[in-house]
């Protein structure tokens, strides 16, 4: 039974439209919350505690028997009446909801009429809660911020929602969205295009659920949109071109879908975005240098995984000069390592492991040195270290065998003179056993960033 006893952690938050927060006084103890929102603070608390016996222990919840995450005000228009502006779970308690039935909770409709002046729905983190999300929510007019991460939801994205234009924050993170509902497998399975409607938005996080479908074309319509994270889903298809249109974008994370290449050339006007991670998508194209070698402001780039193939080409990534980590790693990238990636000044982290790399690794020591372990050419079968290059054995993190030294000759062959072939000039000059030499760029994913990010957002 204990076993069965899953602690979850569950905030609602309700903060009313425009209302000055007001300590609850004395004059809130002749005061009365409205009977709907009572009732629906009853049965949510019922639900989600599963405690029916918890509207006749804490009957006047705001005044008498106060729970803990329970916040009320006066109402500004009214002395005589109450309003719950927080209500909270775990976030102030120390007793988190349980789960004992693992019977589905649904929300109470008397929550979403539409005089409700509802600001922020936040219920995290409750398996317990399953079924579709209600299309009812749309009627919450005020809503900013609806965040229902972590829960079991299951089914569609009501294309209702995309009414609420004054969202500003929508985290359906870590459902089951569009996974079976039950027998019935009528429900759409992607997001809906009438999400374009949700004009305020900023932070949009679908990740880690099973949604099918496309990239919505409609998504390009969010033009306040700083972090959108789709990751983790089954979108198929190219990127709409509209996405290059976010001028705001910060975040752009379509990681681990069956996106397919090329990205669109407009997402080159992203001139705000700090990360693009792509990584486990079959794009299936050269390095995307045209498209990635102008976003100034990136930092973190990944690419791993994306089935690339070609060059790294040189220099594609000279404009990126506040670059700190890219990943190319799990690809099909042939040629030499650009040197000029060392020529970053904030690179910190290289993956280009696993790939067809090959030639005289010629990054200089002084890039080697400061990258240690976090420079990774490993798993690339053609790639060698020249003499004397790196402190010799210090370096065999590396993965890569010296370099065999052409008889009577002081250049290196075996994989090729990679530093020759740096030294050329750009197009597709071929050196050695023939390598074209480009100037390519290089992505990386950080989990570490993303993360950091997330944080950023929540707090
Ligand atoms: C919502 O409000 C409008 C007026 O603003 C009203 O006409 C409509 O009937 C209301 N809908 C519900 C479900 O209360
Ligand atoms: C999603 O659904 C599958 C089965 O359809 C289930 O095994 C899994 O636990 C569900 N995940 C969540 C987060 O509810
Ligand atoms: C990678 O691309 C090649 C074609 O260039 C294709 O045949 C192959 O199936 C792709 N691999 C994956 C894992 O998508
Ligand atoms: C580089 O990528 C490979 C393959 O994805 C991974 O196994 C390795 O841990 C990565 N290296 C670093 C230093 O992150």
């Amino acid at each position: 039974m204990a076993a069965s006893l899953v602690s979850l952690t569950v905030s609602l938050l309700i903060f009313l439209h425009g209302a000055p927060v007001a300590v609850v006084t004395t004059d809130a103890a002749t005061a009365q919350l409205p009977r709907s929102e009572l009732a629906a603070i009853f049965r949510v608390m019922a639900d989600l505690l599963g405690d029916p016996t918890w509207p006749q222990l804490h009957p006047r919840p705001c005044t008498d028997t106060p729970w803990p995450g329970l916040q009320c005000e006066i109402a500004p228009d009214d002395g005589r009446r109450l309003r719950a502006t927080r209500l909270a779970g775990c976030t102030s308690a120390p007793i988190c909801f349980v789960d004992d039935q693992a019977a589905a909770v649904e929300l109470p409709p008397a929550l979403f009429t539409n005089s409700s002046s509802l600001e922020q729905l936040v219920l995290k983190s409750n398996p317990g809660l399953t079924g579709v999300i209600p299309a009812m929510l749309s009627e919450l007019r005020s809503l900013r911020v609806l965040s229902l991460s972590q829960n079991g939801f299951r089914g569609e994205i009501p294309p209702e929602l995309g009414r609420l234009a004054a969202l500003q924050q929508l985290d359906l993170s870590y459902n089951n969205l569009t996974g079976e509902v039950g027998v019935y497998m009528l429900f759409r399975r992607q997001i809906p295009e009438e999400i374009g409607g949700m004009a305020s938005l900023s932070i949009l996080d679908l990740s880690w659920n099973s949604i099918a479908g496309g990239v919505p074309v409609a998504l390009g319509r969010l033009n306040l949109l700083e972090k959108a994270d789709l990751s983790y889903n089954r979108l198929a298809g190219r990127v709409p071109p509209g996405v290059g249109s976010l001028r705001e974008l910060v975040f752009l994370d379509l990681s681990h879908n069956e996106l397919a290449g090329p990205l669109p050339a407009s997402m080159a006007g992203l001139g705000k975005l700090q990360y693009l991670l792509l990584q486990d998508n079959p794009i299936g194209t050269a390095v995307p240098a045209a498209v990635v070698g102008s976003l100034r402001r990136l930092q973190v780039l990944g690419l791993s995984g994306c089935n690339l193939t070609g060059p790294i080409p040189r220099g594609a990534f000279a404009a990126l000069g506040r670059l700190t980590a890219l990943s190319l790693d799990r690809n099909r990238l042939d040629g030499p390592i650009p040197a000029s990636l060392a020529a970053l000044p904030h690179l910190g982290q290289l993956n280009l492991s696993q790939n067809r790399l090959a030639g005289e690794i010629a990054l200089p020591t002084e890039f080697v040195e400061r990258l240690g372990r976090r420079l990774d050419v490993r798993g690339n079968d053609e790639l060698c270290v020249g003499r004397d290059r790196y402190g010799g054995v210090q370096a065999s993190y590396l993965g890569a065998p010296p370099c065999v030294t052409a008889e009577g000759g002081d250049g290196s062959i075996g994989a090729g003179t990679s530093s020759s072939v740096e030294g050329s000039t750009g197009g597709a000059a071929t050196t050695g056993r023939g390598f074209r030499v480009y100037e390519v760029v290089g992505m990386f994913g950080g989990l570490v960033c993303h993360i950091a990010l997330l944080l950023v957002f929540y707090l």
